[in-house]
Order: structure tokens, then C-alpha cells, then sequence
């Protein structure tokens, strides 16, 4: 008897193996365990008719046959079960889903790669705040309350008028205020960055009412316009490539003197002349020596120390970089993914 029973375990250790649906195995558990007509059931029907000694010991086994046909059965089920969901839900032959990639918008890619040049020639980057006292926008700046040259800052005003001794809060309209905040909170040597959002009463195709601008500073003992040009020749060879120059020509600010507009060599003709450029330099921004005036008004002795400071718009940088000549500069915030997604 303990012999049928080996025989039996081995037929159906190789019989379950080779089913793979349910109904398959409903068949085969009857086969076995059916209460009529089973083959195990028949052998444990039996198991009275065996001498007491032995009945002990076949019952044993016969029964942990039975267990693991049992548990045999449940697992092949199981796996049928598995496999029939993951088949149902995959199609393997269909082609895969590619979901749309963003990526950072031009003019973050511009500051962030603006910083990253500064900063590897000592410039920290700064941030100062938005809503500016006009004391920092102007005053500290040379430009006294009703001076002139205010106007061409076309400034968003917070308050009618002056609300303490810093004046009215304005929308900062150039990154220069963060400049005059840097002069008075920092003591020299200073090596710094401003990178900013500003605001001015302008709207046309070339000019947005928000916009942003990077204000560079340096102020230590001995510096020179070699420095500042120095730093402009570093940035312009890093941003624009390493066959461009930058040019600084006279010009006026009132936080500057001397002061200086920069330019770069054209990228197309390189610097000879083009129907681009026409005489082979495009006007970047800004840039001169800090005034004694401003240093003063930041508690700065100007006989001790001098610097250099510059500020560009950090949209039309860009534009110069890339070659582009977009017909609209509000395309830049409208948002429109045909035009994004180029870039
Ligand atoms: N703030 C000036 C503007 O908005 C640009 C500028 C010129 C910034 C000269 C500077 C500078 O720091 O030195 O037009």
C-alpha cells in the first residue's frame, strides 16, 4: 500500500505540472480527492482493512498526500489567476506612452546660467526686494527727489508720496537698487550679483512691463576701468563665445563716473559690419564706475575705495545670444507653448 501510494504521488506531481487553466485543475482535484471515486479517497476507504501496526503509519502518509494536493492545486490556481490579470492588462504590442517633458523657461535658464558665469570669478548672488523705497531706486543713486533723470525710469509708484525717511515705495524699475541696498548693508570687499525682476510703464513689441535685469558690483581698494573691462571681456567671451569682444563707449548715468555703454562684437560678422549689426557691434547695457556720490550716501569713504558696476536687461542678453529676432518681446510671457518649446 505504501507503494500505490508513492506511485500515485509521483502520477500526479507530473499531471499538475502540466495544467495551466482552472478547469483543468477542478478536474484533476476530483480525479484525486472526489468523495465517490477519488484515488486517494479510495486508499484511505481501504485503510481499515490494514493490520493495525501498519494503518498507523500509511494513514500518516496517505493523509500528507492529501495536504499537498491541497496545497498544490491552490498554488497552480493562484498562478493561473496572476497570469490571466497581467495578461488582460498588458499588451506588450502596443507602442509606449511618451508624456510631454517641460523644461525651465528661457529666461530662468538665462539668470541661472548668468549666476553660474559670476560666480566663478567670486560674484555672489543677491537677492533684494521688488517693492523698493525710492531712497534705493534713486536717492542713494544721485537722483535727487525731482531730478530729470528719474523719468526715463517710468516707475510704478506704491505711495503718493513720501512715507518716511526713505520716500515713497516704488516698483523697483532696475536691478541698481539692489545695488545701493548691497553698498550699504555689505562692507567692501564686495564682489556681488543682482539678479532681479523690475517694473516700468511700457508696453509695445519691444518693451514688457515687467522684465528682468542683472546688476554686477565690485568694490574693494585700487579698482580700475581695466577691472571693469576685464570682467566684461570674461562675461561676454563665457555667454556669447570665445571669438566675441565687448567695447565700452562714453556715455551718462548718474551713479557712474565715468560711465559707459557696453557692446559686443556681432556674432554673424564678427565685428566687421552686417545688414544685422551695421557697424559690426550690438548695444548691450550699462555700466561705470561707482560714483563718490553713491558711495557716500552708503557710508563709503571714496578716497579708501572704488569700484565698477554694470546692469543689462536680461531678456535682450539673451535674445543677443541665441540670434534671435523675435518680432515681439511679449511673446516672452504669453505663454504660448508653440513659441516656448522651441528653446
Ligand atoms: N540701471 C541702469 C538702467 O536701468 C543700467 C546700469 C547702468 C546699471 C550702469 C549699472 C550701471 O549698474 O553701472 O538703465
Amino acid at each position: 500500500m505504501k507503494e500505490q501510494i508513492k506511485q500515485l504521488k509521483d502520477k500526479f506531481l507530473q499531471e499538475v505540472e502540466k495544467i495551466s487553466d482552472l478547469a483543468g485543475l477542478a478536474e484533476l482535484e476530483i480525479r484525486y480527492l472526489g468523495r465517490k471515486a477519488g484515488e486517494l479517497t479510495k486508499i484511505l476507504r481501504g485503510l481499515k482493512d490494514v493490520p493495525g501496526v501498519q494503518r498507523k503509519e500509511i494513514g500518516q502518509l496517505a493523509n500528507e498526500f492529501k495536504k499537498e494536493i491541497e496545497e498544490k492545486i491552490e498554488k497552480a490556481k493562484k498562478l493561473i489567476q496572476v497570469q490571466a490579470k497581467t495578461e488582460s492588462k498588458v499588451d506588450v504590442t502596443l507602442p509606449g506612452v511618451s508624456f510631454p517633458e517641460g523644461h525651465l523657461h528661457l529666461v530662468t535658464q538665462a539668470i541661472r546660467e548668468i549666476a553660474e558665469i559670476f560666480e566663478q570669478i567670486g560674484f555672489v548672488r543677491r537677492r533684494y526686494p521688488e517693492v523698493e523705497w525710492d531712497w534705493y531706486a534713486f536717492e542713494s543713486l544721485n537722483m535727487p527727489l525731482e531730478h530729470p533723470a528719474r523719468d526715463e525710469w517710468e516707475t510704478f509708484f506704491i505711495d503718493k508720496s513720501p512715507i518716511g525717511p526713505k520716500g515713497q515705495r516704488v516698483l523697483t524699475p532696475h536691478s541698481t537698487s539692489g545695488t545701493a541696498r548691497e553698498l550699504e548693508f555689505q562692507k567692501p570687499p564686495i564682489r556681488s550679483i543682482n539678479i532681479a525682476k523690475c517694473y516700468r510703464r511700457q508696453i509695445d513689441a519691444s518693451h514688457v512691463p515687467m522684465f528682468h535685469q542683472f546688476d554686477g558690483l565690485l568694490v574693494d581698494e585700487k579698482v580700475t576701468i581695466t577691472n571693469l573691462k576685464g570682467t566684461l571681456d570674461y562675461f561676454v567671451k563665457q555667454f556669447f563665445g570665445s571669438e566675441r569682444k565687448a567695447r565700452i563707449r562714453p556715455f551718462h548715468f548718474r551713479f557712474t563716473e565715468p560711465s559707459f555703454e557696453v557692446d559686443v562684437s556681432c556674432g554673424i560678422c564678427n565685428g566687421k559690419g552686417c545688414k544685422v549689426c551695421k557697424e559690426g557691434w550690438l548695444e548691450l547695457g550699462g555700466a561705470g564706475m561707482v560714483h563718490p556720490n553713491v558711495l557716500k550716501a552708503a557710508k563709503i569713504d571714496p578716497k579708501k575705495y572704488s569700484g565698477f558696476a554694470f546692469g543689462w536687461g536680461v531678456e535682450r542678453t539673451y535674445m543677443m545670444k541665441s540670434g534671435l529676432s523675435v518680432p515681439d518681446i511679449r511673446l516672452l510671457y504669453s505663454n504660448d507653448l508653440r513659441f516656448l518649446n522651441q528653446f
